[in-house]
This record gives C-alpha cells, structure tokens and sequence, in this order.
C-alpha cells in the first residue's frame, strides 16, 4: 500500500480505539504543541530567526503564490518516491536538514533524530555543530544513508580532520553551509542572552576532535591564557586537577570546558570565506560536495563552474539575513539560470508534503525538513521524529495521487499555476 494511505490507516485504526496522534499531523498545530513543551531557550533557538522574522515569512508566503492544478481520470494507483541525489539513493525526496544545538530540545538529540531518520528511512545531513560526535550519530543512522555538513573553520587543518572523520565514519556526501560565516542578528535569542553554543551546547564535533583539541592545549600554554585564569576558572582547574593527578597544566586547561567553548566560538567559522578556499576542497575529499545557502543565480553558476556537485537552495530558514530573498523565489529563478541538468535542492520553508510537492514541481530534486523534525524530537523523542517525516511524505504521496502524478518526473511546472494575483520577485 502507499506511504499516504498507509499512514491515514494507522492514524484512524487508533482514533477508532479512543487514541489521537502524540504528534500533530498539520504544521501550525505541530507548532504550537512543541512551543507548549519547549524551554523558552529552546524555542527562541530552534523557532527564532533574524531580525524581525521577515525572511522567514517570505519563505512561507512564496508558497502561497502557487496553486497545484489536480487532474481527473488519471489511472494512477502507484506512487514511485524513488529518486537518486549525488550518489545517494532516496526512497522519497526528503532529507533531514542539519540543525545545531539540538540538546536544547532533548538530551541525546542527535542520536535520537538519526534513529527518527532510519526509522522512516530518510537521510539526515549529521549537524557541524550537534550535540554528539559524529561517529556515534552515524553508527544510529544504521544502514540509511547521512551527509555531514561542514563549517568552515578558520583552522585548515581543523577542516581537513573533520572531512577526514566524515569520510571515515560513512558520510555520503558533504554539505558545505556558507550562509553562516557568523550568526545573523537573532533577537529571541539576544533577547534572553542565549547562546547554546556559549554553554558547551552544540560543540560536540569540535570537543571530540584531535585537531581541535590540539588547538585548546595550544591555546592554554599560551602565556596570556595563562595571565587570564579567573577565580572561577582556578576553582574549575582545582576540582579537575583533583580528578587527574600528575596533569600538566596545559592538559589542565585544554580540560577546562570554558577553554574548548571559548575555542569553538573564536574558530569554528570563517568570515573571510571565499571561492578561492571552495577550490582546494575538491583535492580534500572523495566525497560529493553541495553548498548550502545558495540564493543568487550568480553564484549557482559559479558554484557549477567550481565543479561542486549540487547546490541547497537556502536562507538559513530565515535565521540569517532579515529582509532576504524568499527561498523557493530563488529556486525558480536558479533552475531558470542553471536548466535542467544540475543538482538543485531546497531549503527554507517546507513544512509540509504539499510543500515539497510545489518545491520539486518548481525545480527541486530533493527538499530538506528542518524546524519540523525538531518538534517532533520535542514531543515524542526518535518516534516524534519518524512520525513528522512519514506525516510529510503521506501528504506528499497522496498529493501525487490526487493530481496524477505517478512518478518524480512527473512533478514539473506543469502541474502548476501562479496564484492569480502572483508574482515571483527573486
Ligand atoms: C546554526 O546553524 C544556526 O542556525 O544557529
């Protein structure tokens, strides 16, 4: 039976028992039941976004400038979600996109999206700055597919141990984001004085490094950081000395974990990025290699040129620049530039299989799910986040069902009106 009538059957077999769904099958009441079980911090993080939230309505009011055209007496009873991305085959076109810090939503976060992710047998792309190492997220991905993304540190060799554990522990593919040089400016989050980064949140590819840790040792046989031990710090340094006798005080230090966040936030990412730091990647990595944050057809072409292998059409969910170009407007206006041939995936607004059916109608091959999956982890934990992605792809399904649309190839334009009073400004 297919994923959309699968899905409503067990919906309705358990509300015929008296039980309703733990996990709210439409997205504002999703929404709304994650905001009701989150912390404060955690919901200005995860739901949060730059400025005053303009580019995050774009991204949702881009949506509504689309109207899917359902046809009649089709015959289509099979839906086929297959698809292959950069090597990577997909039983639907979704993937779980990165998103940090999630231990402010649930302890383990990680490890509890990746057996979400398996569960319903899509890809997660592990987060440059989750809550636990990447070894052990991917060995909970089992035998599903991930990605790893990466932020570019300003330490090359720091970048090249990454790619290294990346490529050691199973990623298929590499996801450079380039959108987040340094964070945008973030009022929910600035307005409680929170960064989960700052308490030791989201820091765990870093803390689980060599490289990295090699540049916390460093850092603290330097003779200003020795010059700079606070009290507090002292009192820390004492309790660890403690715990391990005969330490040297570098390796006391590198121990501290102020030293390894104060580390993370001075070199995690680079502002200077540039093509010229693009090009050496190839020659570092087997792996496939998007870029993610790609809004200007300008730079989609360049980015074609330099050879990369696919490109995430993305705002960041609107977390970065206010004011910015709506995500699926840009993904319009990239296939227009790029045509048919290129990688192209989308990020930034979907909430919903409808959503995804209009992104690949409109260009996508694939669509990445974030804030949803988070609230899912919020509600019921890995089974929140199975349900959330199977939710998505149900509605997916039964969309293709209801317009005739067999197959991924027949999600084209075609299928498509611009709402009447529509209009495309990216
Ligand atoms: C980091 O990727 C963030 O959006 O906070």
């Amino acid at each position: 039976m297919s994923i959309g009538r699968a899905r409503q059957g067990v919906v309705y077999r358990q509300g015929a028992l008296g039980r309703r769904p733990a996990v709210p099958t439409d997205a504002a009441e999703l929404e709304r039941a994650a905001h009701r079980r989150m912390s404060r911090r955690a919901w200005a993080y995860v739901a949060g976004g730059a400025g005053e939230g303009a580019t995050m309505r774009h991204n949702r009011a881009a949506f509504e400038r689309w109207r899917i055209r359902p046809r009649m007496l089709h015959g289509v009873t099979e839906r086929d979600l297959r698809t292959e991305v950069c090597g990577t085959p997909l039983a639907a076109p979704l993937l779980l996109a990165p998103v940090g810090a999630g231990a402010l939503v649930r302890r383990d976060s990680d490890v509890l999206i990746a057996r979400g992710a398996a569960a319903a047998g899509v890809p997660y792309v592990l987060s440059n700055q989750g809550c636990s190492p990447m070894e052990r997220t991917a060995e909970a991905m089992g035998e599903t597919p991930f990605w790893y993304q990466l932020y570019w540190s300003t330490d090359e060799r720091l970048v090249d141990s990454m790619v290294g554990r990346a490529e050691a522990c199973g990623a298929r593919a590499l996801v450079v984001t380039l959108d987040t040089t340094m964070l945008g400016w973030r009022p929910q989050d600035l307005n409680l004085g929170s960064l989960p980064f700052a308490r030791g949140q989201g820091i765990a590819q870093y803390t689980s490094d060599p490289r990295f840790m090699e540049i916390v040792r460093e850092r603290a046989q330097a003779p200003a950081a020795k010059a700079q031990v606070t009290l507090g710090a002292l009192r820390t340094l004492l309790s660890i000395a403690r715990e391990h006798p005969g330490s040297t005080w570098a390796n006391l230090r590198a121990r501290e974990p102020r030293a390894a966040v104060e580390t993370f936030l001075d070199i995690y990412s680079n502002p200077g990025l540039s093509w010229e730091h693009l090009a050496t990647l190839r020659g570092r990595t087997r792996l496939p290699i998007l870029l993610k944050g790609i809004l200007d057809p300008a730079d989609a072409r360049r980015a074609l040129d330099a050879g990369v292998d696919g490109i995430i059409v993305s705002n960041h969910g609107g977390r970065q620049v206010d004011h910015a170009v709506a995500a699926l407007d840009a993904l319009v206006a990239i296939r227009c530039a790029v045509g048919a041939g290129p990688t192209l995936l989308f990020d930034s607004g979907i909430r919903t299989g409808a959503d995804v059916f209009l992104a690949l109608a409109l260009g996508a091959d694939a669509c990445l799910l974030g804030r949803p999956h988070l609230y899912g982890l919020a509600l019921a934990g890995a089974d929140g986040v199975r349900q959330v992605i199977e939710n998505v792809l149900a509605e997916l399904d039964l969309t293709m069902a209801l317009t005739g649309v067999a197959n991924l190839a027949g999600l084209t334009p075609d299928v498509l009106r611009p709402a009447p009073e529509g209009r495309i400004d990216a």
